[in-house]
């Protein structure tokens, strides 16, 4: 191996290495996993209520008839939201007739920039979903039937995100936070 493809690989090993050990225990996401409450840290984990603690609870289902929602308010308008769904299991249906989705148990998400998002089903949507505006609202709702695993979500909170200040000449000139 040439002694410079040698010495750029030592480079990447290390800054690897780094970044594992820069995961130290105290910046060990919260995990919030009641019914709602205030999102208080600037990024954790959302489970659904009953959310299984480990394989040996894997069969346990959130309760019949909730209603929870987590929020996170007092940013102003240049607050960036990002959540990311690591595991979904909440009922839904297909309707034969349209093929849509219908969803009996789901989870609604809601920021100024992008209105109210419903989820549902099976597998955890592949986005990244990304709001901005000075609030976050996530809302858990179940019928009272036929109850599944839940959700788990991580979130994230990016307090005064300009990305138009940053880079006004971007997009010929014009720029548009969605
Ligand atoms: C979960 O339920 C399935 C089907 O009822 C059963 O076969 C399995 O043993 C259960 N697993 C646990 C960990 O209880
Ligand atoms: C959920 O709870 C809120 C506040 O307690 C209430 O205003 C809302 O109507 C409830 N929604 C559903 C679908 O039960
Ligand atoms: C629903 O989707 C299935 C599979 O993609 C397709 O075969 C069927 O024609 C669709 N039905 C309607 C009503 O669009
Ligand atoms: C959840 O979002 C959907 C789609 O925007 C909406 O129809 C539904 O009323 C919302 N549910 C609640 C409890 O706000």
């Amino acid at each position: 191996m040439p002694e410079n493809l040698l010495i750029f690989w030592v480079i990447v090993i290390l800054c690897f290495l780094q970044q594992i050990a820069g995961q130290a225990p105290e910046r060990k996401l919260k995990t919030y996993k009641g019914c709602g409450g205030r999102l208080d840290e600037l990024s954790g984990v959302i489970q659904t209520p009953n959310y299984p603690e480990s394989k040996l609870e894997m069969n346990k289902t959130y309760p019949t008839n909730s209603n929870c929602t987590w929020y996170r308010d007092g940013g102003d308008d240049a607050t960036l939201y990002t959540i990311k769904f690591w595991v979904m299991r909440l009922e839904s249906a297909r309707n034969p007739n349209t093929n849509q989705t219908i969803c009996y148990d789901y989870m609604n998400i809601t920021v100024d920039s992008f209105g109210t998002l419903q989820f549902c089903g099976f597998s955890a949507p592949k986005v990244t979903i990304n709001g901005v505006g000075p609030s976050l609202k996530l809302q858990f709702i179940s019928d009272d039937s036929n109850n599944y695993q839940g959700m788990m979500l991580m979130y994230a909170v990016r307090p005064d995100y300009r990305p138009c200040e940053r880079e006004p000449c971007k997009n010929g000139g014009t720029c548009e936070m969605k």
